[in-house]
C-alpha cells in the first residue's frame, strides 16, 4: 500500500526527478533497499559475488536530498545526504552514519623536513574512510576458528572494500600470530590485483594488528600518524572492520610491515603525487633489529650481529659491519667530517625524530630502551662502492604510552614518565632480558657533542611544543575517539570465532572509554595522563611551554641542560 502510494507520488512529481544517482552499500543481509526521503524505494542488487550492493536510479531529485538504506526490512536510524552535483556515493556501510570523516591531524613542527619519498596514504590508508575486509572460503572458516592449527593458510579469497574501489585477492598466504588473544593478529601477502600488479600500489605485505594489551587499541595508529607527520620513513595504518564468511571477526589496525621489500619500495621510492613506486632494480639490505641489536664495531664477530635478522637470501652483514666501523671512526667534533658522514652513512635527522618519539612514548620495546623492534635500510641510490647510506626505521608501537612497563624496565612505578632522557645517555644497559650493553647510536649521535645534543633537544622540544602536550595531543586524539567509538562498540558486541578463555588482559568496551583518561586495570596511566606527565616533566626540566598551556613555567625557571 505504502509502496504504491510512493510510486504514484513519484509519477506525479516526475518533472522534478531528473538525474542519475549511483548508490553503493556494503551489507551482510540478503535484501537491500534504498529509500529516498519523500521519494521512491528501490531494490539494490549485488554488484559483485560478495557483499557489495548497489543501483543507479535515473529519477533522483535534482538538488540535495536525504535517503537511507533498509536491510531485510530494518531501516537505518538516521538519514544520509546525497549532495547536489554528486553522481555516486562512496562504498557506504549499512548502519554507519559517516562514510567519510576526516580525523584531525597532528601539527608538523615548522622547521621539520617532510618525508617526500613515500607513495603516501593512497586510497588504502585514507583514514577518512573505514575499510572493510571480507575473507571467504572454507580455509578462512578453519583459519578463524582455529588459528593455532591452521597458523599458515592460503586463504581462498580476501576482498578489500575501500572508499571507492574494491579489490579481491585470491590464494592469499596468511599467517596467524599472538593467538593468546581471541582477537589474534594476521599477516597477509597479497598477490596480483585486478590490474595485474602487486597488492595496492605495490604494497603487498600487510598485517591486521590488534593491541591486546592496549585498552584503546589505538596506540599504534596514534604513534604511526605522529611519526609520519614528523617527516621520516614511517609505516601507514588505518582502522578497519574484518569479517570472515559474512561473520564478524573484529575491528583491526591494517598496517604495513616494515622489514619488507613491500615497505621499502613504496616508502623510499614512491611518488606521492602519482602513488607510483619506482624502486631501483636492486634495493639495499633490510635488517630487522630484534632484541639486542646494537652498533658496536666487532670486526669478525658475526654472532654479535646475528640479532639483526636478514630479510633476503642474498644478504650478508658486510655493509652493517662497514657501517659500525664508520661509526666508530667518526669524530663527531669535526663538523665537516660529521656532515660528510650524514651524507654518506646515516640520516641523523630522522634518527633524532625516532629517538624523541621512543622517549616521549616510553616505547620500551624499541631501540633506546631495549635495542628491539627497528629496521635499518641502506639506500643504493645514496651509496657508493664503499659507503652505504643507512636509515633507521621504527616499528611495532603497541607497547607505548605506559603499556607493558614492567619491573625490569620500570623501577620507579607511577613516576616513570618523569624520568629525564639525560639519564639515558652514555650509560651501560642490559636492563632487560637480552638487550645490548650500550646504545651506540644514542651515545654517538646524541650524547657525544654539545652540538648534536642540542640538535636532538631542539627536535624533542619541537615535538612537545607542537604535538606531544596535553592540549595539542588531546585535540587530535579526541577526534579518533569520536570516530572509532561506535566501531569499538561493535567490536565488543559479538563472540569472536576463536575464543581464549583466560586471556589477560581481557579488555572490553568500558576499558576503551576509560583508557583515554580514566583508570584501567593492567596499565598504570591513561593515555592522556601519560602525555601530561611526560610533557610536564620536560617543561619543568627545560622551561619550555606550548600553546594553551594553563601552567607555563615561571620566568625564573632555569633549564637543567644549557649549551
Ligand atoms: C542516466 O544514465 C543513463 C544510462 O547510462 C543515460 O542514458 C542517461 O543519459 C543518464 N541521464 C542523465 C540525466 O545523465
Ligand atoms: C589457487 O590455488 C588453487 C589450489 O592450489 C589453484 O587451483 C588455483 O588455480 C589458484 N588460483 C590462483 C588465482 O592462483
Ligand atoms: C634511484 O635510482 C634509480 C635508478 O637506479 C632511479 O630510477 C630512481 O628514480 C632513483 N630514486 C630516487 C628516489 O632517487
Ligand atoms: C658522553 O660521553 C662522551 C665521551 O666520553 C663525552 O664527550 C660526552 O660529553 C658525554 N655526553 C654527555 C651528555 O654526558
Amino acid at each position: 500500500m505504502m509502496f504504491k502510494q510512493l510510486l504514484s507520488f513519484a509519477f506525479f512529481a516526475g518533472a522534478a526527478f531528473s538525474r542519475n544517482a549511483t548508490f553503493k552499500l556494503i551489507s551482510f543481509g540478503s535484501k537491500a533497499q534504498l529509500q529516498i526521503v519523500d521519494g521512491n524505494i528501490y531494490d539494490l542488487s549485488l554488484l559483485n559475488d560478495d557483499i557489495l550492493y548497489g543501483t543507479t536510479v535515473s529519477d533522483a531529485p535534482e538538488g540535495s536530498f536525504k535517503y537511507y538504506y533498509i536491510i531485510d526490512g530494518k531501516k537505518e536510524s538516521f538519514k544520509r545526504t546525497f549532495k547536489k552535483g554528486d553522481t555516486s556515493t562512496h562504498n557506504e556501510f549499512f548502519g554507519r552514519k559517516d562514510t567519510l570523516k576526516e580525523l584531525k591531524t597532528f601539527k608538523r613542527p615548522e622547521n621539520f623536513k617532510t618525508w617526500d619519498r613515500t607513495i603516501g596514504k593512497t586510497e588504502l590508508f585514507d583514514d577518512s574512510y573505514i575499510p572493510t575486509i571480507h575473507i571467504t572460503g572454507s580455509k578462512a572458516k578453519k583459519f578463524f576458528k582455529n588459528p593455532v592449527k591452521y597458523e599458515d593458510s592460503k586463504l581462498e579469497k580476501v576482498t578489500f572494500y575501500l572508499r571507492d574501489s574494491v579489490e579481491t585477492f585470491t590464494n592469499v598466504s596468511s599467517s596467524a600470530k599472538n593467538y593468546e588473544f581471541s582477537k589474534f593478529q594476521i599477516k597477509m601477502k597479497l598477490g596480483k590485483n585486478s590490474q595485474g600488479t602487486k597488492g595496492f600500489n605495490g604494497r603487498y605485505v600487510l598485517k591486521l594488528r590488534n593491541g591486546g594489551e592496549d585498552p584503546i587499541n589505538l596506540r599504534q595508529v596514534i604513534y604511526g600518524n605522529i611519526i609520519r607527520e614528523l617527516g621520516m620513513p614511517a609505516l601507514h595504518s588505518v582502522m578497519c572492520r574484518v569479517y570472515y564468511e559474512k561473520k564478524p571477526a573484529g575491528f583491526y589496525t591494517l598496517q604495513e610491515t616494515v622489514p619488507t621489500e613491500s615497505f621499502v619500495n613504496t616508502e623510499f621510492y614512491g611518488n606521492p603525487k602519482t602513488g607510483v613506486a619506482s624502486p631501483p632494480k636492486k634495493i639495499g639490505y633490510i635488517f630487522d633489529g630484534t632484541t639486542g641489536s646494537d652498533f658496536e664495531y666487532k670486526k669478525n664477530d658475526e654472532d654479535y650481529y646475528s640479532v639483526f635478522d636478514m630479510t633476503s637470501d642474498d644478504q650478508s652483514y658486510d655493509r652493517l659491519i662497514a657501517f659500525t666501523k664508520a661509526i666508530k671512526n667518526l669524530n663527531p667534533f669535526n663538523e665537516k667530517e660529521l656532515a660528510s658522514f650524514e651524507k654518506k652513512w646515516f640520516d641523523i635527522d630522522t634518527f633524532h625524530k625516532a629517538m624523541a618519539m621512543e622517549y616521549l612514548t616510553g616505547d620500551w620495546d624499541g631501540y633506546w630502551y631495549t635495542t628491539a623492534n627497528f629496521a635499518i635500510y641502506d639506500d643504493p641510490n645514496e651509496s657508493t662502492k664503499n659507503t652505504y647510506k643507512f636509515y633507521f626505521i621504527t616499528q611495532d608501537h603497541d607497547e607505548t604510552f605506559g603499556v607493558g612497563l614492567d619491573d625490569d624496565i620500570n623501577t620507579v612505578g607511577h613516576k616513570f614518565p618523569e624520568i629525564s632522557y639525560t639519564t639515558m645517555l652514555n650509560r651501560t644497559w642490559h636492563i632487560a632480558e637480552d638487550d645490548a650493553k650500550y646504545r651506540t647510536l644514542v651515545d654517538k649521535f646524541i650524547a657525544s657533542t654539545p652540538s648534536l645534543h642540542k640538535r636532538f633537544q631542539d627536535t624533542l622540544f619541537a615535538i612537545v611544543k607542537n604535538i606531544f602536550n596535553p592540549v595539542a595531543f588531546r585535540d587530535v586524539v579526541d577526534s579518533y575517539y569520536d570516530r572509532y567509538e561506535p566501531e569499538v562498540k561493535w567490536d565488543y558486541s559479538f563472540t569472536r570465532p576463536y575464543v581464549v578463555k583466560d586471556q589477560y588482559p581481557d579488555y572490553g568496551y568500558k576499558d576503551f572509554v576509560d583508557g583515554f583518561e580514566g583508570e584501567i586495570e593492567g596499565v598504570d596511566w591513561s593515555l592522556y595522563e601519560w602525555v601530561k606527565l611526560r610533557s610536564e616533566a620536560i617543561k619543568k626540566e627545560f622551561c619550555i611551554t606550548w600553546e594553551g598551556d594553563a601552567n607555563p613555567p615561571k620566568e625564573t625557571c632555569v633549564p637543567k641542560v644549557q649549551f
